[in-house]
């Protein structure tokens, strides 16, 4: 076990806690580093000593940087009471943990079903489901639980109608979505959940191979990729559309209920919105952290990394590094946000992120414009942070508002 050299701080653990009071801001002690040590020594759960980045800078430039592989076997697991032991690869189909070539192949085939034009063909099925549950709000309230009766359902049904996966098996694939999303969740029972899904999609796919629907996995089939591929693929892409933007509708949501102003400046503004979805995104960083393994010895702002060594990468501190965007703790929905890293940034950057725009920025001021005395029904502090997962965000947001 090594000690550091003089001069040289101790090893940080990642830290995780956000500040009280505060259900928007990274944790504090993240800020601290940023300001000291923007990319300092990190002591990792398993005893490793990586790297943690918090600077803008950083954090970018690893995300672009071939020389950092994102292979899950070889990085170390950063949150406590987590995966114990060496991490398994990634499960077939699964982008997030495969390098270039093998990553290219996927991703290339991929891109061309999530074009931007492609994603904004969608626009009138994003608005209809969106008309459809403001009304059901309307008939259900006045009050309700923002993430059920809202967030969740509009992007859960978007990308079930887009890859072709029958929406009424929901509660089962969501529920194994929720434990791969755990931090705290022990690598069986990952594996398991995803094991699950895979068999969910399985059987998707070969009933698409027999009889092709107008949907995603029945174009994938002629792609040349192999049923364990499409069942992977399949899954991953599930699992990424159901838990993100949701919570970036849900958190955005309550962001703007905490900040009247703001609020204000949107409903009085809806050409606002493409903007203030990128602020929110920015602001919010719901996908708080991403890693990365060093494929070689490299020096990076006046530090050497060595070949082999895990570098967390924290996007919530990066998105509020006052170098990149100045007073970064304020909400700003006129600022421009644009060059965040929330949806990362390299050849790993999101492949969905067109789908989820196209759903916040039609989703969030309809909302808006149809309750327009919407408010929270419960004080801001009993609102439940989704503290311990890989996507932030709310559990649940009770809701209310004036009846016309
Ligand atoms: C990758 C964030 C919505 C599919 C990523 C990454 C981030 C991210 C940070 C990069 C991970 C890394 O570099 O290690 C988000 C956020 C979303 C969102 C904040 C919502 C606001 C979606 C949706 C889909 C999706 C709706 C699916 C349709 C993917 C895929 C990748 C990815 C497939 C892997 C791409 C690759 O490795 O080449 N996302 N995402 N995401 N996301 Fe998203």
């Amino acid at each position: 076990t090594e000690r550091p050299a003089p001069g040289h701080p101790a090893p940080v653990t990642l830290p995780t806690a956000r500040p009280a009071g505060c259900p928007f801001d990274p944790p504090g002690e993240l800020t601290a580093l940023r300001t000291e040590r923007p990319l300092t020594r990190m002591r990792f759960p398993d005893g490793h000593v990586g790297w943690l980045a918090t600077g803008y800078s950083a954090v970018r430039a690893i995300h672009a940087d071939p020389r950092f592989s994102s292979r899950y076997e070889l990085l170390h697991y950063p949150f406590e009471g987590g995966y114990t032991g060496e991490l398994p690869p990634a499960p077939v189909g699964d982008l997030t943990g495969l390098d270039a070539p093998e990553h290219t192949r996927y991703r290339r085939l991929l891109m061309g079903k999530f074009t931007v034009r492609r994603m904004r063909l969608l626009t009138s099925r994003v608005e209809e489901i969106t008309t459809e549950h403001l009304d059901a709000m309307e008939r259900q309230g006045p009050t309700v639980d923002l993430v059920e009766a809202f967030a969740q359902p509009i992007p859960a049904l978007m990308i079930c109608e887009l890859l072709g996966v029958p929406y009424a098996g929901r509660e089962v694939f969501q529920r194994h979505v929720a434990t791969v999303m755990t931090q705290r969740a022990t690598t069986d029972e990952v594996v398991a959940a995803m094991a699950a899904l895979q068999n969910i999609l399985a059987e998707l796919v070969s009933a698409k191979r027999a009889q092709p629907t107008d949907d995603l996995l029945s174009d994938l089939t002629t792609t040349g990729l192999t049923d364990e591929e499409l069942a992977g693929i399949g899954s991953f892409l599930l699992a990424a559309g159901l838990d993100t933007t949701a919570n970036m509708l849900a958190h955005g949501t309550f962001a703007l209920l905490s900040h009247p102003h703001q609020l204000g400046a949107l409903r009085a503004d809806p050409g606002l919105a493409d903007q203030a979805v990128e602020e929110l995104l920015r602001y919010l960083s719901i996908a708080h952290t991403s890693a990365r393994s060093a494929l070689e010895d490299v020096e990076l702002e006046g530090q050497l990394i060595k070949a082999g060594e895990t570098v967390i990468l924290s996007i919530e501190a990066a998105n509020r590094d006052p170098e990149r965007f100045p007073d970064p703790d304020t909400l700003d929905l006129h600022r421009k946000a644009t060059g965040h890293l929330a949806f990362g940034h390299g050849i790993h950057q999101c492949l969905g992120q067109q789908l989820a725009r196209v759903e916040m920025r039609v989703a969030l001021p309809a909302l808006l414009t149809r309750f327009p005395t919407l408010r929270l029904a419960v004080p801001p502090e009993e609102v439940p942070l989704r503290h311990g997962m890989n996507i932030y965000g709310v559990h649940r947001l009770p809701v209310t508002w004036d009846e016309r």
